[in-house]
């Protein structure tokens, strides 16, 4: 199957990586900004599509790596034309454009993969099939955590809320999505956030509780309140018979701390592993895999459409300082 790849930025260039590891022929990409594709295709040695129909018309497969904002428009497009879609995460930023999205990709026959990533790294993907099979008993409290540093993307994109959606919705949503899978359904959400001292941002840190139909609870923090190059995510999950705990830190405890240490910096955070395989690249494998094989995939677009409006639910709580009750109750 051939592939093209929309977008010039850090993702694009994680998911060209991605893609060769499967056998699917990577055709070219689009984007619109000259500068980066210009490096990005020469260094991919990928073509160059003057616009994004003459995209469409070459690829049986977008892959979609571009401002949050615009995922609608480029998957409805794509779903029109009769492509395969993988879009990355949140899927939009409301749930009625998500599942315009959903219903535009249905109507066409085609298939959305919304890359959650993190249900790909193997520790979170381990600790799921352990608590899934009962080994720490019920799930009583699960704290995650997810703290990077301030994004810098094309046109400083991120720091617009209403192009990112701001720190809950892009980059909490992944550890939303994955409390998500291991509990099932949010009954209540209350947040907090602290108050950025960078003027371009509302909050650069965010504390979420979450309360499931199961009892259940998350605790959720993190953000984009480190310094810059920095990056760390944890679990912590308490079940009734036992713990599941995992710190991105120890993992990666061979990291050299350089006095040049701005140097090589993306320009966003894309959570590295001491694993020989990416989880991107894991991710893409999968997709593509499901694609071909004709298999379910492991994050539904459903699943991604749940996870934002949680999320939203939870940008709701900060405005009202109260919880928000989901499904009315
Ligand atoms: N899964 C993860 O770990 C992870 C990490 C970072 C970002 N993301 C997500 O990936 C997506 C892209 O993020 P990024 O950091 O690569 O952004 P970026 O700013 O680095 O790149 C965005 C790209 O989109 C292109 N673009 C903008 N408007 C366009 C248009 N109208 N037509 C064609 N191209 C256009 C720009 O030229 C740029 O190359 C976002 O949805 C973000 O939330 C996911």
């Amino acid at each position: 199957m051939r592939v093209g790849i929309v977008g010039s930025g850090t993702m694009a260039g994680v998911h060209i990586d991605g893609w060769q590891h499967t056998d699917a022929e990577l055709v070219g990409l689009f984007s619109i900004d000259p500068a980066t594709t210009k490096k990005l295709a020469e260094s991919s040695n990928l073509q160059v599509f003057s616009n994004y129909q003459e995209l469409l018309d070459s690829v049986d497969i977008v892959d979609i790596c571009i401002p949050t904002d615009l995922h609608k428009e480029f998957t409805i497009a794509a779903a029109k034309a009769g492509k395969q879609i993988i879009c990355e995460k949140p899927i939009a930023l409301n749930p009625d454009d998500a599942q315009e999205m959903i219903d535009a990709c249905k109507n066409n026959n085609v298939r959305l993969f919304i890359a959650q990533v993190v249900r790909f790294f193997p520790m979170y993907r381990k600790a799921q099939e352990q608590i899934s099979a009962g080994v720490i008993g019920d799930i009583g409290v699960m704290r995650l955590k997810r703290m990077g540093y301030m994004p810098y993307g094309f046109e400083n994109w991120y720091a617009d809320e209403n192009r990112s959606g701001g720190i809950i919705m892009d980059i909490l949503i992944h550890d939303i999505d994955y409390a998500l899978w291991l509990a099932g359904k949010a009954k209540r959400v209350y947040a907090k956030t602290i108050k950025s001292k960078n003027p371009e941002i509302t909050a650069d840190y965010a504390l979420i509780t979450i309360k499931f139909e199961n009892n259940a609870m998350a605790i959720i923090d993190g953000g984009w309140a480190y310094p810059h190059g920095n990056f760390s995510t944890s679990l912590d999950i308490a079940g009734s018979d036992g713990v599941i705990e995992w710190k991105m830190t120890d993992a990666n405890s061979i990291k050299p701390i350089l006095k040049e240490d701005n140097k090589n910096i993306a320009a966003v955070a894309v959570p590295q592993s001491v694993l020989e395989q990416s989880p991107y690249a894991t991710q893409i494998q999968h997709f593509y895999n499901a694609l071909k094989n004709n298999t379910e995939f492991d994050v539904t677009p459903q699943d991604a459409l749940n996870a934002i409006e949680l999320a939203l639910a939870a940008k709701e709580s900060l405005q009202t300082g109260k919880p928000v009750y989901l499904g009315g109750k």
